[in-house]
């Protein structure tokens, strides 16, 4: 039997009280990861969101995850427990400015990896996570695409589709971004028998070190299939604590202490109480804006795997 703290347990008598379910990434604490009814990668949770039939979605993740699940299901409630739980690499692209690149390349399509604004999304032929980028782009069998906006996922999911051109956004994920290949380098010395596993949204260079590639999910499936023991992690440190719950007999080390995400962890314990209790806070999104940004989210989930 689970053992549960004080502060979980109320969590988790709300929850029913209120018939809510509770969604976590990943990235996120181990005690918010241990009060969910999915931990995921942000697929894994858009899917269940568009599938689940409970009325009230609690997201412990960063708000444009709420927010897909709000676009996916608009009748539903979704509340993120603290509202500035922001992805700084999804606000690094604006409408606007998409707009303006479309009209330069006519003829691309354009992919946004779920890391992005409703209003992007809103502007966007279909949407991509890191776990199926790369299907999504063959799907399109397009000449050019426009690849919004991790430069770093653009240019891995590229080498897989040499047949496309690729119009690359400049922009990146803070975190990921700051692995350096030298900590790669010292770590891979440090423990020579550990394999490594990296998120797409590193640095292309530091990729060179990676015996996996794959989003939070594949790298945990990595790991847990391996008859390995040791691995070095190259992604969000939260990712951690998820592989400790399903198998703790894992050796993992954390790539470099850069790889936190301040943001996933706004969401705590406390915070997550609060919003069953007050209902925050509330995603809400222009409808418009919202029935645009559907179609990018429901053609992701209809191209089959
Ligand atoms: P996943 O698609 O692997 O869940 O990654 C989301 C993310 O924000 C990575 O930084
Ligand atoms: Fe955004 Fe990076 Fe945090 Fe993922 S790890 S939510 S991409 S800032």
């Amino acid at each position: 039997m689970k053992k549960y703290n004080l502060l979980q347990k109320q969590i988790l008598q709300l929850k029913k009280e209120k018939n809510a379910v509770i969604v976590a990434h990943t990235y996120q604490t181990k005690e918010v990861q241990e009060i969910a009814d999915l931990v995921g990668d942000s697929l894994q949770l858009s899917q269940f969101c568009a599938s689940d039939t409970s009325q009230l979605i609690v997201f412990c993740g960063v708000h444009f995850m709420a927010e897909s699940a709000k676009i996916l299901s608009p009748q539903k409630t979704v509340l993120l427990p603290d509202i500035h739980a922001g992805c700084p690499m999804a606000d690094m692209a604006k409408a606007d400015d998409l707009v303006k690149l479309k009209e330069r390349y006519p003829d691309a399509k354009v992919v946004c990896y779920i890391n992005s604004t409703a209003e992007v999304k809103a502007v966007s032929d279909i949407c991509c996570t890191s776990s199926n980028a790369v299907n999504i782009v063959k799907s399109l069998n397009a000449k050019q695409v426009i690849f919004v906006p991790d430069q770093n996922l653009g240019r891995y999911v590229s080498t897989f589709v040499p047949e496309t051109q690729f119009i690359l956004w400049e922009g990146y994920c803070r975190v990921h971004h700051r692995l350096q290949s030298v900590d790669l380098f010292d770590m891979k010395e440090a423990h020579p028998n550990a394999l490594v596993a990296m998120h797409p949204e590193c640095r292309e260079e530091t990729l060179e070190f990676a015996d996996f590639i794959g989003s939070t999910k594949a790298i945990i499936d990595y790991v847990l299939e391996q008859d390995n023991n040791e691995f070095i992690i190259a992604t969000e440190q939260g990712i951690i604590d998820r592989i400790n719950i399903l198998n703790p007999s894992k050796k993992l080390y954390l790539a470099s202490e850069c790889l936190l995400c301040k943001n996933m962890k706004k969401i705590t314990l406390k915070k997550v109480k609060e919003a069953l209790e007050e209902n925050q806070y509330k995603i809400e999104l222009e409808e418009n804006i919202m029935n645009q940004a559907r179609g990018c989210l429901q053609r992701m989930l209809e191209v089959p795997k």
